[in-house]
């Protein structure tokens, strides 16, 4: 760090600011460090200081675009200015998002004295500070231990230019993460194509992922460009791999080993620079050991390995990713209701959310559609009659008798009721068994 970012109040600039503006920041006590766009890492930031962030959007520069998507994570707590321009990409996605969670809009030439009286609220630390919340910048809520670790991945998986396998049970937010890894990486200006593997009609699979020429099959009538080309200088994300047929995969191989592709109904490789990220809800494992996905593309695949934990892991992200899911509902919609009750809270928590987020997203919009109060309630979640997780059955005192008497029930029945078999399975005596099922009002002769 230089002798600069020692002062309290610093501006990261992403682009080029001029020499009077960098004057009149300087007058009013603002150190101005040009964010370095060779750079992977941001300018060093020390605590306490005030930090700034200046999107500069007057040259449309793409390098400084890619430097701001690769150091954006960096700067999770830092509100950012926007100084927009008509040449700016605006459905460039990092722009939008900073232009939608910028804290204030400028253009050019910059009005100094608002950009001074903007910069002088962000270090009065009386004001509510506007940052871009690092949720947002990852499109991920949560602040479980669980998810603080899939982030810190992302960011060290995104700059890499190498496939990532993201497994996680439906919903976890597989899609998310892949996103995520594309828009910080340096490839964040180039598309990003989704391509769910378990959809395509499987003659079509090929020629789907790798285009195919005029009059290669019957209906080739013109030359199609397939998604991985059409992804030219991004990223392909290969949802439900696992589905993917075994001659595709043999051609995704060869693309993952090459670089190179050839469009069906031709021999001509094509060069292309396409970074590949796949997710699975099965076991590749599993699907490796019976023959249905090549061992060597799996290995290929599985470089790097993202595992999205289920949201009945990380309980305690549930209230506050249903409270964003509410917020952004209300946002488009009318809705009555503006927070959670406490026994909704509790409920949602208890819950086991076998479709995981994409549940909750789903059980909180309609709630808030049904809702007739201020609060939610469990009804409106109709959570009322819903099954408890394992881990949180404990919290309300009834764990260990229902699983007691669940696990004594379940062994009567696979020993077929016979008391002696039972307790030697179950590792306890004779007499103990009788008492359980006392104790639990288990009857084997009813039972049978
Ligand atoms: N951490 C998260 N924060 C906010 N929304 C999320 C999060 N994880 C998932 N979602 C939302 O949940 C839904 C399911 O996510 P998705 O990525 O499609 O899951 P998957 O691909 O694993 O089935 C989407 O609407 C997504 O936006
Ligand atoms: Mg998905």
């Amino acid at each position: 760090m230089d002798d600069t970012a020692r002062g309290g109040r610093c501006v990261v600039w992403f682009g080029q600011p001029i020499a009077a503006e960098q004057q009149s920041l300087a007058n009013s006590g603002w150190s101005v460090r040009v964010a370095n766009i060779q750079a992977r890492e941001g300018v060093g930031v020390r605590t306490g200081q005030t930090v700034v962030a200046m999107a500069d959007f007057r040259h449309g520069d793409d390098n400084v675009l890619q430097a701001m998507g690769r150091q954006i994570a960096q700067y999770p707590r830092v509100p950012w200015i926007a100084l927009v321009s008509s040449e700016m990409p605006t459905q460039q996605p990092l722009v939008k998002r900073i232009l939608l969670n910028c804290a204030e809009l400028f253009t050019a030439p910059i009005d100094m004295p608002r950009l001074l009286e903007t910069l002088a609220r962000f270090s009065d630390s009386k004001q509510p500070q506007v940052s871009m919340p690092e949720a947002d910048t990852l499109g991920m809520v949560g602040q479980s231990a669980a998810m603080l670790a899939v982030r810190s991945s992302i960011r060290k998986y995104a700059p890499v230019d190498l496939p990532v396998l993201i497994t996680g049970e439906t919903g976890t937010g597989k899609e998310v993460a892949a996103s995520a890894l594309h828009e910080l990486s340096v490839r964040a200006m180039r598309p990003f194509v989704t391509i769910n593997c378990g959809a395509l009609p499987s003659n079509l699979v090929q020629s789907e992922l790798f285009g195919h020429e005029r009059g290669a099959f019957t209906g080739a009538n013109a030359r199609r460009i397939g998604h991985i080309e059409s992804a030219s200088g991004g990223t392909v994300f290969l949802d439900e791999i696992g589905d993917l047929p075994l001659d595709a995969q043999t051609s995704l191989l060869r693309f993952l080993q090459e670089g190179t592709i050839e469009r069906v109904g031709s021999s001509q490789p094509i060069r292309a620079d396409v970074r590949v990220l796949a997710a699975t809800h099965v076991d590749l494992e599993t699907a490796v050991a019976a023959g249905h996905f090549r061992e060597d593309l799996y290995y290929r695949l599985n470089v790097l390995r993202l595992r999205m934990p289920a949201l009945r892991e990380r309980a305690e992200d549930v209230e506050m990713l249903a409270q964003h899911f509410l917020d952004a509902f209300r946002e488009q919609h009318h809705s009555h209701a503006r927070l959670f009750s406490d026994s909704a809270k509790q409920a949602m928590r208890a819950f086991s959310w076998p479709g995981n987020v994409r549940e909750l997203l789903n059980r909180v919009q309609r709630a808030a559609v049904v809702a007739e109060a201020t609060l939610i309630s469990v009804a409106d979640l109709d959570l009322q009659d819903a099954p408890l997780t394992n881990g949180h059955r404990s919290s309300l005192g009834l764990t260990r008798v229902s699983a007691e008497r669940e696990a004594v029930e379940i062994c009567l029945r696979e020993s077929r009721f016979n008391i002696s078999e039972c307790a030697r399975r179950l590792k306890v005596s004779r007499v103990t068994v009788y008492r359980l099922c006392k104790k639990h009002q288990l009857v084997p002769e009813q039972l049978r």
